[in-house]
């Protein structure tokens, strides 16, 4: 491990240095810990981990709050240690996912714009101990932090306590990207100077009373890559469908020439849907989202995009290429705090484009993007809320069926809703897309089946919609049946 003293500028702090085994003595049972981590980027790693092994003899309970998921296995050795009582906002770990399932983790899924906003306001517990992973203490006390700003910012502002945990691995060359602004609280707030995708609005670093610093310790581990899925024939129809909307939607002058800000969600079909604007005539794109992904900066490499704000850098494929040339992309990218990443004041102002994925969507277009069969919780809510209600468009895409087939993405009645039918603008799936603005909910149902839904499934679903419309009604249902292909899917492991 190695202790690098010039990373702390702030020289009374050096006597705070000390092990993470010694740091996490700060944390008793019962604490609230609010920890940096977005999207596998930016986490702290040794203490989190070095509370998991103690808890195996030692046991304690934590409510375990961070800007979203972690990378280096942190849910999953926390959760076998059975550390966490309560995790907010967002995860997305296999094990941990388990213990939601079974009741044995409490999971408060979060807008990932609230979380900040509820502890501000003390609606929910503020952290007694913020855990702040750092490149550097600055000469004036402020923490710079890693690749991902998250929560970090109001956590350290609202804790008791903080243990810096300064990392290494990280290119001290990302000093500079970040853009710290905390929203004072209400009633006394203003507007948020905010009005392009690319303005500077706040400080570089966290300013906190660095009497609050408790410890600091120092970690070797780098961030883990993430794992995308390579596009498939069905994510890359998902593009195409999509490019030739946009192409349309700016040749009859609905949009401008380079769209106005993105937004594009996490996982495989979002990454996907993105690439497609590689080979897209687009030019001059700008992202205004929440993580920013490999596709982002293989578009700004071949030029199609200018800027991209963002409040973690949550990489895989170009990951070393990123962190060796950082130079380049330094002046075209910007991470800020989460809580201004996904504000919905700001959505609404910049006009954004808000892409993300769905489990399923019903034939009325309401999303399911959490539960899948409806209780299962998969990931979270994670930012789709933040930006699909203020969006300016509101898309949701998916492939039209699930496990070779034997789930149909498009439904009835979604067996949970996340984003309701008066919120989506766009459907799409590899077989098509639906435009649902300015359309009631009959109209929209025989679109979303002739547009969306794979050829295996359209004429059940054709034939629901019929015999509901018999029976009338402004949003026709047959409630006996409206959730009977997900009970025999539960049942005969297909909806078919
Ligand atoms: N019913 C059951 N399972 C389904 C399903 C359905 N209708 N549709 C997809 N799935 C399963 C897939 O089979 C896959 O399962 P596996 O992990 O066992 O292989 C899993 O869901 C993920 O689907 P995939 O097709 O690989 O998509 P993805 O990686 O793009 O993830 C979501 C899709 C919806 C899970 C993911 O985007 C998510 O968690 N979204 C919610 C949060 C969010 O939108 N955040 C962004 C805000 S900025």
């Amino acid at each position: 491990m190695t202790i690098d003293l010039n990373r702390i500028r702030f020289n009374s702090l050096h006597e705070k240095v000390m092990s993470a085994d010694q740091a996490i003595s700060f944390i008793q049972d019962g604490m609230v810990i609010g920890m940096s981590g977005f999207g596998g980027a930016g986490e702290a790693k040794t203490v989190p981990l070095a509370l998991a092994e103690k808890a195996k003899l030692h046991p304690v309970k934590i409510t375990f709050a961070t800007g979203a998921s972690l990378g280096n296995k942190i849910d999953q050795k926390l959760c076998e240690s059975h550390v966490i009582a309560r995790r907010l906002p967002y995860q997305a770990d296999p094990t941990l996912r388990k213990a939601i399932n079974a009741g044995e983790v409490m999971f408060t899924d979060q807008h990932l714009s609230e979380t900040a906003e509820q502890m501000k306001h003390h609606v929910i517990a503020a952290p007694h101990i913020a855990v702040i992973s750092a490149i550097a203490i600055t000469e004036d006390g402020q923490i710079i932090p890693t690749g991902s700003v998250g929560n970090s910012a109001v956590f350290a502002e609202l804790a008791d306590q903080i243990i810096v945990e300064i990392d290494n691995t990280i290119n001290p060359k990302l000093e500079g990207v970040h853009d710290i602004y905390v929203p004072v609280k209400r009633p006394n707030r203003g507007p948020i100077p905010l009005t392009r995708v690319g303005e500077r609005i706040g400080t570089q670093g966290i300013a906190i009373d660095p009497e609050k610093i408790v410890a600091i310790v120092f970690n070797d581990i780098p961030d883990t890559a993430s794992s995308m899925a390579e596009a498939d024939e069905e994510t890359l129809a998902i593009a195409k469908n999509l490019i030739n909307f946009f192409e349309n939607e700016v040749a009859i002058g609905r949009l401008p020439e380079n769209l106005g800000p993105l937004q594009s969600g996490v996982g495989s079909i979002a990454n996907a849907v993105f690439a497609g604007f590689e080979h897209s005539n687009f030019k001059d794109l700008e992202m205004y989202s929440e993580v920013l992904q490999d596709c982002t900066f293989d578009l700004i490499d071949c030029g199609k995009m200018k800027f991209a704000s963002g409040c973690s850098m949550t990489l895989d494929t170009s990951a070393q290429r990123v962190m060796q040339n950082f130079d380049f992309y330094k002046d075209k990218i910007v991470l800020r705090p989460q809580d201004i990443s996904n504000n919905p004041e700001l959505i609404r102002r910049l006009g954004i484009i808000a892409i993300n994925t769905a489990i399923e969507f019903d034939i009325y277009g309401n999303v399911n993007s959490t539960h899948v069969t409806g209780t299962k919780m998969m990931n979270g809510i994670g930012g789709s809320g933040d930006f699909t209600r203020n969006a300016h468009l509101a898309i949701f895409v998916t492939k039209s069926i699930a496990k070779n087939g034997a789930i149909s993405s498009v439904v009835p009645m979604v067996s949970h809703v996340d984003h309701n039918e008066h919120d989506i603008d766009i459907l799409v799936t590899e077989q098509g897309l639906a435009d649902l603005r300015g359309l009631a909910p009959r109209e929209r149902a025989r679109k979303i089946i002739d547009h969306c839904a794979h050829p295996s499934y359209k004429a059940a679903l054709n034939d629901y919609f019929d015999r509901a419309c018999e029976k009338g009604g402004h949003t026709p249902h047959l409630l006996n049946e409206a959730l009977s292909w997900h009970a025999k899917f539960e049942e005969q492991g297909s909806m078919q």
